[in-house]
């Protein structure tokens, strides 16, 4: 009887045990990660032969759930691919045309890959669902395409870092959903389109910096409310640049340093959260307005222009030191000498 009972009492701890073993073993419901999409595998092979297999992407073993491969992530419900991140490798050759058929993709990265040339390939426009676009710090060449206006989900754009050349495609502006837009440090040439004054949906922080961009900034950007940045220093930019300035606008930082901007300071009013001011190294003209005095600076350089005139007391104009204002025609009082 007592044997019989401790028995049954064995064969109850082992069922429990059995069934705990069950319920934590990796099973396709169960499992942390979903087995990944068969179509994506077999795109995603593709895409690493045609990078010439490259140790980078040694994880992408066929037998292997592809969902737990290194620089890539899955959807958990569905095992879709919808994140490409490919970053700091040894890859050398060209974005394959197969990246445009994983079609869940939502993040597509190349970025700090010296050794990635080539064009931009036109098969990125069939990525429906795609947010985040950023092929950066590679030696990719050719024109920032046109045809990336098809891509109206995408919500940041990051060119920047790149060798691209030629001149900015005014239908950029019709992506609706755009938060930020990186050209920066290119080759890029022409004047800043007009378009780019006239937004489909929200307004993007727009950065240009680096270029070779010509011509004045369009009058149409003097509507737009940037939410953090407006970056158009090192460039070629001409004429005024007033109208970006305003009491009402929401932007932090404002760089238009080392351009050929021409315009009169004095009767600017600075937006009342703006941080960060460089307007180093271009022709602005006047002197600087009182305004000045109740911003809360955390960055000022107004060196190398041609404002004149005492350098208002107070705010955070005298926390700068005389390298945020030298080199102009005639500014003066501290941290300058004493105006005469
Ligand atoms: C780029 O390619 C060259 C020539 O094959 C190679 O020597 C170099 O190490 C590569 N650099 C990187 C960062 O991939
Ligand atoms: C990159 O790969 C090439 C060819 O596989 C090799 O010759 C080169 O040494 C590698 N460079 C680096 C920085 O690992
Ligand atoms: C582009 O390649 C050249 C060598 O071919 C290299 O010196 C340069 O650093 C590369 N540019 C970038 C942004 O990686
Ligand atoms: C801009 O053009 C000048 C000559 O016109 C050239 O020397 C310079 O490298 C170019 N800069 C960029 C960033 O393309
Ligand atoms: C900018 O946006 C702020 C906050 O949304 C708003 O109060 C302000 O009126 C806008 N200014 C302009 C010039 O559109
Ligand atoms: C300035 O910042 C304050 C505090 O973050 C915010 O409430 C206000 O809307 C901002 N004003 C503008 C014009 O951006
Ligand atoms: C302002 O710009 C000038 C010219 O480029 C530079 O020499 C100076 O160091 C800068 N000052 C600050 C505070 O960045």
């Amino acid at each position: 009887m007592q044997q019989n009972s401790a028995m049954k009492t064995s064969a109850k701890i082992v069922l429990s045990i059995s069934i705990l073993l069950f319920l934590s073993l990796p099973s396709p419901a169960f499992s942390a990660h979903p087995k990944c999409n068969s179509h994506d595998k077999k795109v995603l092979l593709e895409i690493k032969a045609a990078l010439n297999n490259p140790y980078h992407l040694a994880s992408w073993d066929p037998n292997v759930d592809c969902c737990s491969w290194y620089a890539m992530e899955c959807d958990p419900n569905t095992g879709r691919v919808n994140a490409l991140t490919i970053f700091s490798g040894n890859i050398s050759g060209q974005i394959p045309p197969a990246v445009g058929d994983l079609p869940y993709l939502e993040t597509l990265v190349f970025r700090k890959l010296t050794n990635l040339t080539g064009q931009i390939p036109s098969a990125i426009t069939k990525l429906t669902r795609l947010k985040m676009l950023r092929l950066s710090w590679t030696n990719l060449s050719g024109p920032v395409p046109s045809f990336l206006s098809q891509l109206k989900t995408l919500t940041y754009l990051d060119l920047s870092f790149n060798d691209l050349t030629g001149s900015i495609p005014p239908s950029l502006s019709q992506l609706p959903n755009l938060q930020a837009i990186h050209l920066d440090r290119n080759k890029l040439t022409g004047s800043i389109p007009e378009s780019f004054g006239h937004w489909a949906g929200t307004t993007p922080d727009i950065y240009l910096s680096h270029n070779n961009l010509t011509g004045p900034v369009p009058a149409s950007f003097g509507n737009l409310n940037f939410s953090f940045q407006i970056d158009l220093s090192r460039n070629k930019l001409e004429g005024d640049a007033s109208f970006l300035f305003g009491r009402s606008k929401t932007v932090l930082t404002i760089d238009l340093s080392r351009n050929l901007f021409e315009f009169d300071l004095s009767k600017v009013e600075f937006p009342v959260n703006l941080t960060n001011l460089d307007l180093n190294h271009n022709k602005i003209f006047g002197s600087l307005p009182q305004g000045l005095t109740q911003l809360d600076l955390q960055f000022l350089n107004v060196s190398y222009n041609r404002l004149c005139g005492p350098i208002p007391q107070g705010g955070a104009l005298q926390r700068f030191d005389q390298y945020s204002y030298f080199h102009n025609r005639c500014l003066c009082g501290a941290p300058l000498p004493p105006c005469k």
